[in-house]
């Protein structure tokens, strides 16, 4: 389905009954990464996910993609859908976009649950890695940037030994423009640091980490989620940074027991 949020068309799917969980998806990716996640989520709650601007499915103005950009498209389709307050969960840059919108509209989340993520803005190397990752997306195109970012995204073991696997994560990655990517980047080498805000936040939040994830590693992971005081960590054993897609059972259950105790 489609709405025209802040100028532009958003694509998003709005499945299930209850409380409300908005999924908001990693980079380079698009809601199809979470199909195992509203398959399963949608028989206890309203499961709506969204393609941010310029991916999947949702038109692609120009950058950059700031995360209150993509926050404020966020709370633009909830007002659509007639939401006045949801769970937010997002995985890595979806984590960084829901910390944005945690940050401009407190009111308007129920719980939090923020997924193979970091708390941290970037140090200098690594803001100077994205810009260079922008331009060699505008210069090389999609390809050269999903397959680098594959090896780092999944598990040495999924990579090893689950073909399948990687090839959906290629398949959803490569339907993204180079220019989408170039704007995402940009957004994120902006981002601001959440630690504080997230170590004074009050609500209910759920930190969700793979075991092998290469990205945001547990141990930095732990860091701030002990810091923040209603909050607990799920760490899901064998998967990557894309845990929801390489352990789905796990992810779903962690995500589902949290929910159930909004909900009550
Ligand atoms: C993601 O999975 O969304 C990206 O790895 C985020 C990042 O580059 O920081």
């Amino acid at each position: 389905m489609k709405a025209l949020i802040n100028g532009i068309d958003v694509e998003y799917r709005d499945e299930g009954r209850g409380i409300a969980v908005i999924l908001i998806h990693a980079f380079p990716m698009s809601q199809a990464m979470w199909d195992e996640q509203v398959a399963v989520l949608g028989r206890i709650c309203r499961v709506i996910t969204v393609d941010l601007r310029g991916f999947g499915d949702s038109d692609v103005p120009p950058g950059p993609y700031w995360m209150p950009l993509m926050a404020s498209d966020v709370r633009g389709l909830m007002s659509r859908l007639g939401i006045d307050a949801a769970v937010l969960m997002g995985l890595s840059m979806g984590g960084y976009v829901a910390m944005s919108f945690y940050r401009n509209f407190p009111d308007a989340v129920r719980g939090l649950i923020l997924a193979d993520t970091r708390a941290a803005a970037d140090n200098p190397e690594g803001r100077e890695r994205r810009l260079k990752s922008a331009e060699k997306a505008e210069r090389e195109g999609t390809e050269s940037i999903v397959d680098e970012m594959v090896q780092v995204l999944l598990s040495q073991a999924a990579i090893e030994t689950r073909p399948d696997v990687v090839s959906r994560v290629r398949r959803i990655a490569l339907q993204n423009q180079p220019g989408a990517l170039a704007a995402a980047q940009l957004g994120m080498a902006a981002r601001t640091d959440s630690a504080e805000m997230l170590a004074a936040a009050d609500c209910p939040s759920l930190v969700i980490v793979g075991s092998e994830d290469r990205l945001s590693t547990p141990g930095e992971t732990r860091g701030w989620q002990e810091r923040m005081p209603n909050s607990r960590l799920a760490v899901i054993e064998g998967a990557g940074h894309l845990s929801n897609i390489e352990q789905p059972d796990q992810f779903n259950r962690a995500v589902a027991e949290f929910i159930t105790t909004l909900a009550i």
